[in-house]
């Protein structure tokens, strides 16, 4: 069974395990910021915690953040949790960002902040975002999927990362926010000081139990129980928490974020962390090189189903998607004939009831929706640019589905 991904793990990161740990959260701090071209960079436990730091940070309270109504869910609960409001804009279907030309229609004097995303790793124009929006109000990125994308944190006033489950730098877990702008980067020292715990000793435990476990939790075979037994439950752990996606009228404070979210980033993930980035630059050149491998191979035969990804200058292919009408049905197909397949985001979060009461009820969004119903993402985990068997084996598959529809 090929996966659906797999952390770029080698012998490296067991040795980052098992040695030396003095200064290595600071260490790995100043080492990412000097990659992503940042001035400062803070870590923490998860990029929600991040992003909720720095608007708790920056004193937002009960203003409107603006999102794109595609991303992931836990971007509009941490902003719910920090005290503020939500606000949607629909993205575009060519690199499912944030559009545009529908910001301007959604700022109003109550905006505090907008969190453009570069979606799996495609750049979205800050750019062009900072000269439509006031100045005044914070452009927060969220790069938790596009650590070197091109541009990231040159037009915005800070930048969350993160280090989860089929990120480019995986700590099993684990943020960082980066600024160019002293100020921002003191009050969140500040806040994070203040308010988040030291990491406890079960903390640390359990993500080296999880770190030194990796190569066997990823290893083709028991990645699909895994697999199995996280979809089974899916959503409902979510309910089982007490956090139930479906009332609309869930009262704000049982929004749930996970239980270390306040807890500081432990020493042992930083070593690993500064372990990958030794190689974040094959990392992201082996997605590349994968991803135009797919568009390559898939673009004369399957195109007039499957919708392709558009390859910007500048990607760094954190997933490679691709949009299929019926995708129970391929996801079904691929998995008989040994490949998983991927589904990041199945959800629009403005058509989840729990977010649904920011909305006017007017609004449609439907390209957020069809990118939540059709979106599917092939194996872009760097390890498969050395098998080129397998590559040619998911690439196989696809056409076969597609003549076979
Ligand atoms: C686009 C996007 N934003 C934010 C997050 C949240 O990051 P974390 O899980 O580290 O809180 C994720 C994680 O999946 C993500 O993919």
């Amino acid at each position: 069974m090929i996966p659906r991904f797999k952390p770029y793990f080698t012998f490296d990161e067991i040795k980052a395990i098992m040695g030396e740990k003095e200064n290595i959260i600071y260490n790995f701090e100043k080492k990412f910021a000097n990659i992503v071209n940042a001035k400062y960079a803070v870590s923490f436990p998860s990029g929600r915690s991040g992003l909720y730091s720095l608007l708790k940070s920056l004193n937002i309270s009960n203003k409107e953040i603006i999102i794109p109504a595609y991303t992931c869910l836990v971007v509009p609960a941490a902003i719910i949790a920090s005290g503020n409001k939500l606000r949607f804009v629909d993205i575009s279907l060519q690199d499912y960002n944030m559009e545009l030309p529908a910001v301007p229609h959604i700022l109003s004097k109550e905006t505090a902040a907008i969190i453009p995303t570069h979606m799996y790793g495609t750049p979205m124009d800050v750019k062009t975002l900072r000269e439509i929006v006031d100045k005044n109000v914070y452009i927060i990125e969220d790069a938790a999927q596009a650590v070197l994308t091109k541009n990231v944190g040159k037009y915005s006033d800070a930048v969350f990362y993160s280090f989860n489950i089929e990120k480019q730098v995986f700590t099993f877990g684990g943020g960082m926010v980066t600024t160019n702008n002293e100020e921002i980067y003191e009050k969140l020292k500040t806040f994070k000081n203040h308010n988040f715990k030291s990491s406890s000793t079960s903390i640390e435990l359990k993500k080296t139990f999880l770190l030194l476990n990796t190569p066997f939790i990823f290893s083709d075979s028991f990645f699909r129980f895994i697999l199995a037994l996280w979809e089974s439950h899916g959503l409902l752990t979510w309910k089982k928490r007490g956090w139930n996606l479906n009332n609309k009228n869930l009262p704000v404070e049982e929004i749930y974020l996970s239980n270390d979210f306040i807890e500081n980033y432990t020493r042992v993930q930083a070593a690993v962390g500064l372990s990958q980035l030794k190689k974040i630059k094959n990392n992201i050149k082996h997605r590349v090189e994968i991803s135009k491998f797919y568009n390559e191979q898939l673009k004369d035969d399957v195109k007039k189903i499957i919708t392709l990804p558009v390859l910007k200058n500048g990607s760094t292919f954190s997933h490679y998607t691709i949009r299929v009408k019926d995708r129970k049905d391929f996801e079904m197909f691929m998995k008989k004939h040994g490949v998983q397949i991927n589904k990041v985001f199945d959800y629009s979060i403005p058509h989840i009831p729990v977010f649904s009461r920011y909305t006017t009820g007017k609004e449609k969004f439907s390209s957020a929706y069809i990118a939540g119903k059709n979106i599917v993402n092939l194996p872009t985990y760097p390890q498969l640019w050395y098998n080129k068997n397998k590559l040619q084996h998911i690439v196989k598959c696809v056409k076969e589905y597609y003549y076979r529809t």
